[in-house]
């Protein structure tokens, strides 16, 4: 549905997007994760018409952004990171321009418009002017903006940003809900929102792609994921740790907490190691020396640790 090939943005001596190729497929909810200033608003723009690329090319639905524009701009809704709202239009009035720019009329119009209203929760605030309605209010009638004409592709920069945890959830369930039906790119730097509503995420850093997979694939890159945390009573600590470690499948152990009597430590597998395999060789230490196995826990990876040694990664 949508495919970004070798796109480039540079301002003046700064390339804030370099290079960047990746398609989405009909139906994929892709989650844009980085930190600020990585260029995810920047591709976002090039990606919806709104700027031109230094290089590259973006199709969407078969059609080029450049160079059919028109056909292309009609499948994307689009919320920009600051969205502007007129703010002495009310929210059923704004809605109707937009749908209007959008070239719908007449009944379809009203019916465009009803029901953006109803799947953004604006029911109660559809008569009141922008510029009364609280933060949450005003962000979700930008969000119906983008959906009055019914696209087949969102690209929403930051929709929670701003909101409160109840909103946050509100619009996390929307996406989910719209993604059902459409091609959806959010972009966020709230990394439980991806796991929350993506299928699929690609990491952004300094303008370029770091990683693309989905939220599990993701966790499983972290260099936690796969470890096991393991806690033994019954021995003196570092006794233990070295026998651990000369375990088959045991690369190297952590100590987290050690005594007389007692070891906590986070056990890294080896390369060769299968699901569940170090686990059962731990607890079969354990059992052999019998000691007593309090914990035994698998480390499933974590999104926030891999996005953290990914985007450091890039920066050394
Ligand atoms: N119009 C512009 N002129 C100059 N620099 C810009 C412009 N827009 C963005 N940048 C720079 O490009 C980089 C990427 O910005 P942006 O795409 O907004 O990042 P993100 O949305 O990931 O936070 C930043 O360093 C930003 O300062
Ligand atoms: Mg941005």
């Amino acid at each position: 549905m949508i495919e970004v090939i070798c796109l480039t943005k540079q301002f003046g001596p700064k390339t804030a997007v370099d290079n960047i190729s990746f398609s989405v497929a009909r139906g994929e909810v892709l989650g844009f994760l980085g930190p600020n200033g990585a260029g995810k608003s920047t591709t976002m723009r090039m990606i919806t018409g709104f700027i031109p690329p230094t290089r590259g090319t973006v199709t969407v639905g078969g059609d080029d952004i450049q160079t059919a524009p028109l056909r292309a701009k009609a499948r994307i809704g689009y919320l920009p990171e600051n969205a502007p709202l007129y703010s002495d239009m009310t929210v059923a009035s704004f809605l109707r321009f937009a749908a209007e720019l959008r070239g719908i009329t007449g009944a379809a119009q009203k019916a465009a418009v009803d029901k953006a209203i109803e799947t953004c929760f604006l029911e109660k605030v559809a008569t009141q002017s922008l510029d009364t309605l609280s933060k949450g209010f005003r962000h979700r009638t930008c969000l119906a903006q983008s959906i009055v004409h019914d696209p087949e592709v969102l690209i929403l920069d930051e929709p929670t940003d701003g909101l409160d945890p109840n909103q946050k959830q509100e619009v996390r369930n929307l996406i989910r809900r719209l993604g059902a039906t459409k091609t959806v790119i959010f972009s966020t730097h709230i990394l439980e929102e991806v796991e929350a509503v993506c299928s699929r995420a690609i990491i952004i850093d300094q303008g370029k792609v770091v990683a693309d997979g989905s939220p599990d694939q993701l966790k499983r890159r972290a260099s936690r994921a796969g470890a096991v945390k393991v806690r033994l009573r019954g021995l003196a600590g570092s006794g233990v740790l070295a026998e651990l470690e000369k375990l088959p499948h045991v690369q190297r152990v952590e100590s987290l907490e050690s005594g007389i009597s007692h070891f906590v430590g986070r056990v890294f597998p080896t390369k060769m190691a299968g699901d569940g395999t170090l686990a059962g060789e731990i607890y079969q230490f354990a059992v052999g020396r019998q000691l007593q196995l309090q914990e035994l826990t698998v480390d499933e990876g974590r999104l926030d640790e891999m996005f953290r040694e990914i985007t450091a990664q890039v920066r050394s």
